[in-house]
């Protein structure tokens, strides 16, 4: 059976983004961008140039170093955000434009206060600007669903007339249901013929749990671009899940006569990856990459399983990159086993980060007798921070008791030198980071703890992370230990770290 190929195009990184606690740094972008690289997907879009520096700094990061997909930049219809995206994206070698306005009665009464005059000549204005600069435009038209239709055809065209490649469709608040939103896309190409011509296609908000059936209404309509997120992260309820759209495409094939360019074995990894970097773990029962997706336990259905795993198993855990055996090293393994093992869950490592790896390993197997593939994963994300360490963790030592104060010491190794400082606090955790504000003179504070083991077991490392609110901003920070205390000592101070390098950053685009 032919099969027609559905592009995907991943907004992790700006949609995704948006939603709470998933706020990333330009680094942490990059290596969610290079693994989406190795999922395969066709389009990243690595953020909203115009909104922040930082958002500046991650696509031009993005659209720098990574090669594969189209990197696109999401700008409104004004020159300034224009020029902004522009800039961030015209260093690499496939940039995309990607420009929108609100078209419905509602959005533009309230949000734009602009009449629909306005709004066409805003996208006629727009559209030109973005093609007069780059080769790529993707124009959406916000909340294209609740919109009219009749006007909706008109700003279409438009886009179409000034040069848009793809027209996208947003389902923006979640609101409409499949039948309904294929029908409507059925509409407007038979009002537009000329959209035929350019690729459609759809973003689903997931509002009312309707984002991956909405999504895939769309591609029965006619689009052949989808715009998804790793886990789903979005604003509000969340967008389309990557990850069920490329399954359900794949699993219902004979259904749905579409093809992707997904590694589906990545998939797995890019939703721990994603979870690693903002600290946002995915229920359990999630589909495709939830810890039960796969666990059956009612012995009907382990029985089942035994006879036949098609029983009650669509796919098989191997398709989507779940190991279902992960016991593996341990203190006596040596460097070349451990570089093995690292090959085999898909990180091949360079000399030097198989060093800086090594070096983890042989600390933690010192603390713990068996080492899981979970474990070496977090290891490596400690072992490859892109984020300059200013401050290093010397030594941590904290007391808290029932009727006592708790206090910390800690000692940090930073430009000048070691510096050592007490602090008490509402618990150790409290004490610790006073302490690091103390060495460091930021005036940090916890707004978010989390704290989650790694694997099963005693010895178990655990994996914190934290959400701090400077002067500058709110920043993330994470790491994993098998001591909860000198974890969060480390995760912040990764916090921390990050100020240090957004200074810089900052500092710099001053001076330029
Ligand atoms: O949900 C939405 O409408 C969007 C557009 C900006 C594409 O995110
Ligand atoms: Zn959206």
């Amino acid at each position: 059976m032919r099969r027609e190929r559905i592009s995907i195009f991943d907004t992790t990184l700006r949609d995704g983004e948006q939603s709470p606690g998933c706020s990333m740094q330009p680094e942490e972008k990059l290596r969610m961008a290079l693994q989406l690289a190795a999922l395969k997907v066709d389009v990243i879009e690595a953020g909203f140039p115009v909104a922040s520096e930082e958002d500046f700094a991650a696509v031009s990061l993005v659209s720098r170093k990574v090669r594969g997909p189209v990197i696109a930049a999401l700008c409104r219809t004004l020159k300034g955000d224009i020029d902004r995206a522009w800039e961030a994206l015209r260093d690499g070698p496939r940039p995309r434009i990607h420009t929108f306005i609100s078209t419905s009665d509602l959005h533009m009464s309230h949000k734009l206060q602009k009449t629909r005059a306005e709004v066409l000549a805003m996208t006629r204005e727009g559209v030109r600007r973005a093609a007069g600069l780059c080769g790529d435009v993707e124009f959406s038209a916000e909340d294209a669903s609740r919109s009219d239709p009749a006007f909706l055809a008109d700003i279409v065209a438009v886009a179409l007339e000034e040069g848009a490649g793809t027209i996208n469709l947003p389902d923006t608040v979640g609101y409409t249901v499949p039948g309904e939103f294929r029908d409507f896309l059925l509409d407007l190409r038979s009002r537009v013929p000329a959209l035929d011509r350019a690729v459609l296609s759809v973003h689903c908000h997931d509002d009312l749990g309707l984002a991956v059936a909405n999504s895939l209404a769309g591609i029965e309509a006619g689009a052949r671009q989808v715009e998804c997120t790793i886990n789903g992260i979005g604003e509000r309820a969340g967008n389309a899940s990557l990850e069920e759209i490329v399954m359900a495409l794949r699993v219902r094939g004979e259904r749905l006569p579409f093809e992707t360019g997904i590694v589906t074995e990545e998939l797995f990894r890019s939703s721990q990856i994603l979870s690693n970097i903002t600290g946002v773990q995915v229920q359990p029962n999630k589909a495709i990459v939830g810890r039960n997706a796969f666990a059956h336990e009612s012995g009907i259905h382990q029985h089942g399983m035994l006879s036949n795993p098609m029983t009650y198993e669509i796919m098989t855990p191997a398709t989507v990159g779940v190991k279902t055996s992960s016991l593996i090293l341990g203190k006596h393994s040596g460097r070349h086993a451990l570089k093995q093992r690292y090959e085999e869950l898909g990180y091949p490592l360079e000399q030097e980060t198989l060093d800086r790896a090594y070096k983890l390993f042989a600390g933690l197997a010192d603390q713990k007798r068996e080492i899981y593939d979970e474990d070496l994963v977090a290891l490596l994300h400690d072992g490859i921070t892109e984020c300059p360490q200013t401050c290093r963790l010397v030594a941590v030592q904290a007391s808290a008791g029932t009727h006592s104060i708790a206090t910390a010491l800690v000692t940090l190794e930073c430009e000048h030198g070691p510096a050592t400082e007490t602090a008490s606090g509402d618990g150790p955790v409290n004490a610790v980071c006073e302490a690091i504000n103390r060495i460091t003179g930021m005036q940090g504070e916890l707004r978010d703890f989390r704290l989650h083991s790694v694997t099963g077991g005693a010895d178990a490392q655990g994996e914190v992370h934290v959400r701090v609110r400077f002067p500058e901003g709110v920043f993330t920070g994470r790491a994993a230990s098998t001591d909860i205390v000198h974890g969060s000592a480390q995760a912040y101070l990764d916090a921390v770290n990050k100020v240090f390098l957004a200074r810089t950053r900052r500092e710099a685009v001053a001076t330029a």
